[in-house]
């Protein structure tokens, strides 16, 4: 009998082997044979993995692969002790659901953390990089091209250290061609070494990128078409396959890899643009954006997602991807594709800035010595991350009036807070080494209190802003608000997701974005903004 035929299927690292085993029974010896299943991974060169970054792509990302490929070996490295430091405790450096639960359960078996990068980097057949790719802020393309020293720096550091044939791959968000110039690094340096780059942009949202990494959309690798750039393709299309179906992996070229990934970002946050042109248009109109919304959400061709109107989107990715677009389409000679690609950031900034005009006329015109609650931070919910989020520039605008604000989130700490506040444009997407280590250095924050709480936070206030929508905030007891709020008390929902006519029964003035605007606050604003 072939009794391999009759076993189970085993990772491909899980062997059989066949021997005798001598039992003694009934006075007699009987000589069994048996079949002892052992792993070979011992015995023939295991696979090995580096991821370079661990942040909110390279974490979450490197610890899925770890999790569903237990076969593989899997480091994370980065030059941020701290950040290091806290991936190997038990608070992790970024909040994700059910990312602690993934940690936990391959953390020192086949996942490692660590500062050594030379060494992993070395040790890996396929190095994953996933480090800031920054807007520059200075020199050519500045304010708009991105800025790839780090991802030079590592590609240096990949030619220094290597002694073998390794495959790199292009895990951050990165201009299109960029695979060009990091293969004119490593041949620089080659030492006779082949190197395979391979685009694999990761698609995962904060907030849900466990769920995301485990069940993704879509797997896309980029590569180079000769015979090599497909075999590199097909090794890290077998990683992929330990969980992901082969129709969700997708296979192009390279640069149609890198390019996916940029149009890609685009094309959802043109959606919240277009849906947040339409909130101004609805206010003034009276339509309410949440019924456009649903109406549009039944064209099978439109779809319902990234149909909600807000106070402007936020995140790492979005704006900088886009002005990155717009530098490549620039740098092509294609002015009119890249201003219509900077009109989606117009709006976006529009929207923040008519939020703080909003909030500025309603109360009498100005805001001066009154206290604001800000409730949410993050750039949404279910994230700690506040990066580019738009509570950054609608607090900005409202210090710059002379409010006094008291900012509330339920997962942002005080120092993150007063630092985002303080920094300028050009620092938030640095490593954090880079940014200033503290808030205290930093000017024009006298006027800024963390609260503990949406209740201290209200407590005294002569308006609310809601910046993030936060589950939390749609239990907060309005009435109990409202009585120990000064009056009259405003509302001003940036999330659409208080309960409007509930809030104006207890006795609040209630704006929330792309709905129909009370008598009160449209005099208000047709007095002293000129739209
Ligand atoms: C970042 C970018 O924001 C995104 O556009 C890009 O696509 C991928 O990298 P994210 O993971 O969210 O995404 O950034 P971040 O959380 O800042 O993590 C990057 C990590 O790389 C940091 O921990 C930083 O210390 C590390 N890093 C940076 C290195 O290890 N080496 C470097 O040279 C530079
Ligand atoms: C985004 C992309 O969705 C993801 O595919 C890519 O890999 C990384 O960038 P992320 O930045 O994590 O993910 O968050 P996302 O859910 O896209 O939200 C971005 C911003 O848009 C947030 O500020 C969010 O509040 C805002 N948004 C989103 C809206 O204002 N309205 C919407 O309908 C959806």
């Amino acid at each position: 009998m072939d009794c391999r035929a009759a076993l189970p299927a085993h990772d491909t690292d899980t062997a059989f082997l066949l021997s005798w085993v001598l039992v003694f029974s009934d006075n007699k010896f009987l000589l069994f044979e048996h079949f002892i299943f052992t792993t070979i991974s011992n015995q023939r060169k295991m696979v090995k993995l580096c991821g370079i970054g661990a942040g909110y792509v390279g974490g979450p990302t490197m610890a899925v692969i770890a999790l569903k490929c237990p076969s593989i070996e899997v480091a994370v490295v980065d030059i941020s002790q701290s950040r290091i430091s806290a991936w190997n405790s038990d608070k992790l450096p970024i909040y994700e659901p059910g990312l602690e639960n993934v940690v936990k359960q391959c953390r020192g078996k086949n996942l490692i953390f660590s500062t050594d990068v030379e060494r992993h980097v070395q040790e890996a057949d396929i190095i994953f990089v996933s480090v800031n790719t920054p807007t520059k802020a200075r020199g050519l393309g500045a304010g708009k091209a991105a800025d790839l020293t780090y991802w030079e720096s590592a590609a240096r550091m990949i030619a220094d250290v290597c002694t073998s044939d390794k495959i790199v791959v292009e895990k951050s968000t990165v201009p299109v061609r960029t695979a060009e110039a990091i293969e004119q690094i490593l041949a620089h340096k080659s030492k006779g070494i082949k190197y395979q780059i391979l685009s694999n942009p990761e698609f995962l949202s904060e907030g849900t990128a466990v769920q995301d990494l485990l069940e993704p959309d879509r797997v896309l690798i980029g590569g180079n078409e000769g015979p090599e750039g497909q075999e590199a393709i097909k090794k890290l299309k077998d990683i992929y396959a330990h969980w992901v179906s082969e129709d969700k992996i997708i296979t192009t070229n390279i640069w149609s890899a890198e390019l996916s990934k940029l149009a890609d970002n685009a094309f959802l946050a043109q959606r919240i643009s277009s849906i947040n042109a339409m909130s101004a248009l609805c206010e003034a109109t009276g339509a309410q954006v949440s019924q456009v919304s649903l109406a549009l959400s039944k064209n099978p061709k439109i779809g319902p997602r990234f149909l909600n109107a807000s106070v402007g989107f936020g995140g790492s990715c979005f704006q900088k991807d886009i002005l990155n677009l717009v530098y490549i389409c620039e740098c092509n000679g294609l002015v009119e594709v890249a201003n219509y690609w900077k009109q989606v950031i117009k709006v976006n900034d529009y929207q923040k800035s008519r939020f703080v005009q909003r909030v500025v006329s309603s109360m009498f015109n100005t805001v001066s010595g009154k206290k604001i609650a800000v409730l949410g931070f993050a750039f949404k919910k279910d994230t700690s991350d506040t990066r580019k989020t738009p509570a950054i520039d609608v607090c900005k605008g409202l210090l710059g009036d002379d409010a006094c604000l008291s900012i509330y989130d339920p997962r942002v700490s005080a120092d993150q807070i007063k630092k985002d506040l303080s920094m300028n444009n050009v620092q938030w997407d640095h490593p954090i080494h880079l940014q200033p280590l503290s808030s205290s250095s930093s000017n024009g924050l006298e006027h800024v209190d963390i609260a503990e709480d949406a209740y201290e936070a209200t407590k005294d206030a002569h308006g609310i802003c809601i910046l993030t929508e936060w589950d939390e905030f749609k239990g907060i007891d309005f009435q109990r608000v409202f009585d120990d709020m000064q009056k009259p008390a405003f509302v001003f929902d940036g999330r659409n997701i208080l309960d409007v006519g509930k809030l104006r029964e207890i006795g609040f003035i209630v704006y929330s974005i792309g709905s129909p605007v009370e008598q009160w606050l449209n005099n208000s604003v047709n007095s002293a903004v000129p739209f």
